[in-house]
């Protein structure tokens, strides 16, 4: 079925004037070419090079050291309580927001709701509630799922606040004043699930949309339409001179093709749709719900006290510096919104990453499929630093990855309780058995012409390399290789039997406890981004306060912390190991068994000279 455009009112332009612009247009109204020669760059693009390469008219100037970084998630849709593929975004985005305020950056890390639509009209309607009761009960399960999962965002935006219904409306009628709007009749097959409409050669069998494997449904309205077309030639410049703009680089390829295959126009209006933003000037159409929620972006900047309009919502931190979304939303974030963009004037965000998908049995987890993983039932069983841990070291950010429950245990156990819980244990269980619990030694000194230490900088430079670069995984992995280091070192050390030969051998073995806590110091900051309450837990068991690790930045995983005649806390499991179940044995069981852990000392960690 061949979709069919018919245009009936050519550039409805009423009730604007042609001859519009604004402050906030840092450009012309067409705003495309005049900026290039007045672009300045960091002069060092190796440093942080995902972040300040932009070059094209469209882009702000390249990022300013004191231009805050603004990193969003993707707006969720509320049919359907949260499940872990949604999850998995807003722990990377949160893992990368606490990374940047380490280094000292401002962050704003914007979160939120995408509540307009047919869909969650149907989703509200199936559980007999109104659009907005339902709303506020999915929108709620959404923030307590982030406040579960240690997500420290900055602004939550609802699409249905009254104040981006302003936004969303004045942005409308700029598009519209630019000449980008026009009205037609179209007749196509529509997924309601991608609320998008579909070309015929993308579907499966049956017409079924291939995301969602459900039959696409004939539609016929008369909408209106955003002039994507037009912008064919602007993308396709901005893309080429600023190569960085889609994350990771192998996705750039897909969307350079789909733009090279020729731009459609796309309605933005819904002649069917109640629950939505009315179009300006026409009360019998409801705003399309991507014209409508990508706005959320920018009206998210509004304070509780300002009037809602574009301009005071750009100038409070518009552009976004990355903007972080799944694959399935990239057409949508890296080639409608930036057209949008341009349209009325705006600058373009910096970076567009799209991850890949959690996938259960190789198919994409999600609410439509109904193949989820609950998140509330893991954050329950395992604790959000084991949840958070694993999809981020797990998972190659950028790639899709599987999940499996065995995985998951073995992984969180090896690493959490092992590699770290079980090296800061017996480590202080050392240093109160021989030494009060008090450093002998400032840590620069114990590792006077250590090798050691080199390698904990090495390691923790790479560190910060990787995360710059959202190589999250990589970063973890870089971190975990300092405890794997540090057990390295203490076993062959073996300070426990240093300790009990006395004089030199015991002055020795009390340097070695010292380079290994700091080392721990370490890590605590290093992977605190991934892991905030197990990093804290480590933080105060060194002797320090919560205000002090959150005062901590990026520069304190420099060698040299701990200092000498500093007292220890009494040495306390950090991570308490998972059992898994064994044949025959209920889920009770266990459940008791691993609560009981966390109260004790689990196995693991009992003490290395006991
Ligand atoms: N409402 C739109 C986004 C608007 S942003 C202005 C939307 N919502 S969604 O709830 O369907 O999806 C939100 C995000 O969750 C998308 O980035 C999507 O890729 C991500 N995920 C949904 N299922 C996922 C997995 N199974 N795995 C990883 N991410 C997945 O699209």
């Amino acid at each position: 079925m061949a979709a069919r455009l018919q245009f009936s009112i050519h550039n409805s332009l009423w009730f604007l004037s042609s001859s519009f612009s604004s402050p906030l247009h840092p450009f012309n109204s067409r705003g495309f070419h005049n900026l290039k020669n007045r672009l300045h760059f960091r002069p060092n693009p190796s440093r942080a090079a995902l972040f300040c390469t932009c070059k094209s008219s469209n882009f702000p100037n390249a990022e300013a050291s004191n231009d805050p970084f603004v990193l969003t998630t993707p707006l969720y849709y509320v049919n359907a309580p949260p499940h872990m593929g949604s999850a998995y975004t807003t722990i990377a985005a949160d893992a990368i927001a606490r990374f940047q305020r380490l280094l000292g950056k401002k962050v704003i890390f914007i979160a939120g709701t995408d509540e307009h639509g047919e869909k969650i009209a149907t989703a509200a309607a199936a559980r007999g509630s109104s659009p907005n009761e339902h709303c506020d009960v999915i929108s709620q399960a959404y923030k307590a799922l982030w406040e579960d999962l240690d997500i420290a965002y900055d602004k939550f935006i609802r699409t249905t606040d009254p104040k981006h219904e302003v936004i969303v409306k004045e942005f409308y009628s700029r598009v519209l004043a630019n000449g980008d709007i026009y009205r037609a009749d179209y007749e196509g097959l529509y997924c309601v699930n991608c609320e998008e409409y579909k070309d015929e050669k993308e579907l499966l069998d049956n017409n079924c949309c291939p995301m969602h494997l459900k039959p696409c449904v004939l539609r016929k309205e008369d909408n209106y339409f955003f002039a994507l077309s037009k912008y064919q030639t602007k993308l396709e410049e901005t893309l080429s001179q600023n190569p960085d703009f889609v994350q990771p680089s192998f996705r750039l390829n897909e969307v350079q093709s789909w733009i090279k295959s020729g731009l459609r126009d796309f309605s933005i209006s819904r002649a069917s749709v109640d629950w939505g933003i009315p179009v300006p000037n026409d009360d019998k159409q409801t705003i399309y719900v991507w014209f409508d929620a990508l706005l959320g972006y920018i009206s998210a900047f509004l304070q509780e006290e300002q009037q809602a309009n574009l301009q005071t919502a750009v100038s409070s931190g518009w552009p976004a510096s990355l903007h972080l979304i799944g694959k399935d939303i990239l057409r949508f974030h890296a080639v409608y919104w930036p057209a949008m963009l341009m349209s009325a004037g705006l600058s373009l965000p910096r970076m567009v990453f799209g991850h890949g998908f959690l996938t259960k049995d190789g198919m994409k987890m999600g609410k439509s499929l109904g193949n989820t993983l609950e998140p509330n039932d893991l954050v329950q069983r395992f604790g959000s630093d084991a949840v958070r841990y694993f999809f981020l070291r797990e998972v190659e950010f950028g790639n899709d990855g599987d999940y499996s429950e065995d995985r998951f245990i073995n992984i969180v156990n090896a690493h959490l309780a092992n590699t770290i819980g079980n090296l800061l244990n017996r480590t202080l269980g050392l240093l109160k058995k021989n030494c009060q619990s008090t450093l002998a030694v400032d840590s620069t000194i114990a590792a006077e012409g250590n090798e050691f230490k080199d390698t904990v900088e090495k390691l923790v430079e790479k560190a910060r390399i990787q995360y710059e670069t959202l190589s999250l995984s990589s970063a973890c992995e870089a971190v975990l290789e300092i405890g794997n280091a540090g057990n390295l070192y203490i076993d062959e050390h073996a300070p426990w039997s240093l300790f009990k030969q006395g004089g030199a051998a015991a002055e020795a073995a009390a340097k070695d406890l010292v380079i290994i806590l700091e080392a721990m110091r370490i890590i605590a900051i290093a992977l605190s981004p991934v892991m905030p309450r197990l990093c804290l837990r480590i933080y105060t068991q060194l002797g320090y306060s919560e205000d002090q690790f959150n005062a901590a930045t990026w520069g304190d995983t420099k060698w040299g912390g701990l200092r000498g005649g500093q007292i220890m806390a009494q040495p306390k499991p950090v991570f308490a190991r998972i059992e898994i179940q064994k044949e025959g044995e209920d889920e009770a069981e266990v459940k008791k068994k691993i609560s009981k852990k966390k109260e004790k000392i689990p196995q693991s960690q009992t003490l290395a000279e006991a």
